[in-house]
């Protein structure tokens, strides 16, 4: 099929007169774009629910954290054995657009210093610097940036020398874009042909396996993968390694507990006995406020994107479909004059593959409880739950001066 007849049988015809009006190299770009269109994604757009629907959910039992005050020793011994054999390696998912936060450089760029520059990327090199001076080792770090923001990374990091983690240890990888719709249906534009947006942080281990990059760390078996906007967690973080590998399961993820029934945190659950995460606004009430006998909430395990994955599983895996989420977003229009104009309301669809869809793939997910306040504080917005200010009195309260 000609591109033409490509473009008129998926109902694009408002690209013709775009098409046409394009020549040489700008026409061969565009053509070739349009070639490498997933026409199933963008037919998602009509039934975005028909992917979502959720088995039979059951409670998920886990390490509390006073399971693992107890048994922390074992799991620690484990944990950095595996590190210092090299069978730990990082991902910081950093693909992201922080739209909340509001800063159009990448987010790991963002500062949150007062008297001084204390990056977000800085603070989290710090964290795995921590644990590589336990062991007496580097861990390998892997980072995956997105076509938007590769180069202001790398060029951010290098410029700061890495916050002084050896660069032979750091790998950077692209994740796949996927384009973006409007209401109808119909593909966008950009001022570089068809609009695109990053797929979500769901695409990570296949950006990752295509990239090659993994093949110079041959004996890699766990990856530990992360946001970029929690400026507290622990990375590669033995205990958590160790107790993974002692469960059998998997993978791991790092859970806190819900401070109220009501918090908008996809929680760990069993779905048709198989580890699952539930979103927040997929559960009943009863299921949201139902509690044990030691007064704790039945679903009450929050996840932190911060989990640990068997690498063999993943690659076994690989070539399972994960569901797609439709998302609609605000996305500037191309107006007859040839400037964008970003609308007042939501005007496109997005489409996104989920980290957290991929427990489900894992078959057995250990939900390992830590404390909120030791390890999770996230920069999502500027102001109030979740921002900047939040993040900040978090740092303090763990002894970083600011
Ligand atoms: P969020 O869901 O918070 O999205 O990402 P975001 O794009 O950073 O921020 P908002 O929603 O626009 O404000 C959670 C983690 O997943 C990464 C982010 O960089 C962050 O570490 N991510 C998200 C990617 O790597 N790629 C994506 O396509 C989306």
């Amino acid at each position: 099929m000609n591109i033409r007849d490509i473009i008129i049988a998926h109902g694009q015809q408002h690209l013709l007169p775009v098409l046409d009006g394009l020549s040489g190299d700008e026409r061969a770009a565009f053509i070739e774009q349009l070639k490498g269109i997933d026409w199933a994604l963008t037919e998602l757009w009509r039934h975005p629910h028909d992917l979502s629907g959720k088995g039979r959910i059951r409670p998920i039992t886990g390490l509390s954290s006073e399971d693992i005050r107890r048994d922390g020793q074992i799991y620690t011994r484990v944990g950095e054995d595996a590190v210092r054999s090299g069978k730990v390696g990082a991902v910081l998912l950093a693909g992201g657009q922080g739209t909340r936060l509001g800063w159009d450089a990448p987010k790991g760029t963002f500062d949150l210093g007062i008297s001084r520059p204390i990056y977000i990327f800085e603070r989290l090199i710090a964290n795995l610097s921590e644990v590589c001076a336990r062991c007496n080792c580097f861990i390998p770090l892997f980072i995956m940036t997105s076509e938007v923001n590769d180069a202001a990374t790398r060029e951010f990091l290098s410029a700061h020398a890495y916050f002084g983690y050896p660069e032979r240890y750091i790998r950077f990888f692209v994740q796949d874009m996927a384009p973006v719709v409007d209401l109808d249906g119909k593909l966008m534009l950009s001022e570089r042909g068809l609009a695109t947006s990053p797929n979500g942080n769901g695409g990570w281990y296949s950006s990752l396996a295509r990239a090659g990059v993994l093949d110079d760390f041959p004996d890699i078996e766990w990856l530990n993968v992360f946001a970029v906007d929690n400026v507290l967690q622990r990375i590669a973080d033995p205990v958590f390694v160790g107790a993974t590998i002692v469960s059998g399961c998997n993978c791991g993820a790092k859970v806190v507990r819900k401070c109220d029934p009501y918090e908008r945190v996809g929680v760990l659950c069993l779905e048709d006995g198989i580890s699952s995460v539930i979103e927040y606004y997929e559960m009943t009430e009863e299921m949201a406020n139902a509690r044990g006998a030691d007064g704790n909430l039945v679903y009450g395990y929050g996840v932190i994107l911060n989990y640990l994955f068997k690498l063999s599983k993943l690659r076994e895996t690989a070539a399972n479909r994960i569901p797609v989420h439709v998302v609609r977003k605000k996305v500037p229009v191309l107006q007859p004059d040839g400037t964008f104009v970003k609308p007042e309301t939501e005007n496109a669809y997005k489409f996104e593959t989920l980290i957290l869809d991929m427990i489900r793939l894992m078959g057995t997910c250990l939900p390992f409880e830590v404390v909120r306040e030791r390890e999770f504080a996230p920069v999502k917005n500027k102001i109030g739950t979740d921002s900047v200010e939040s993040a900040r009195e978090l740092l303090r309260l763990n002894g970083v001066e600011l």
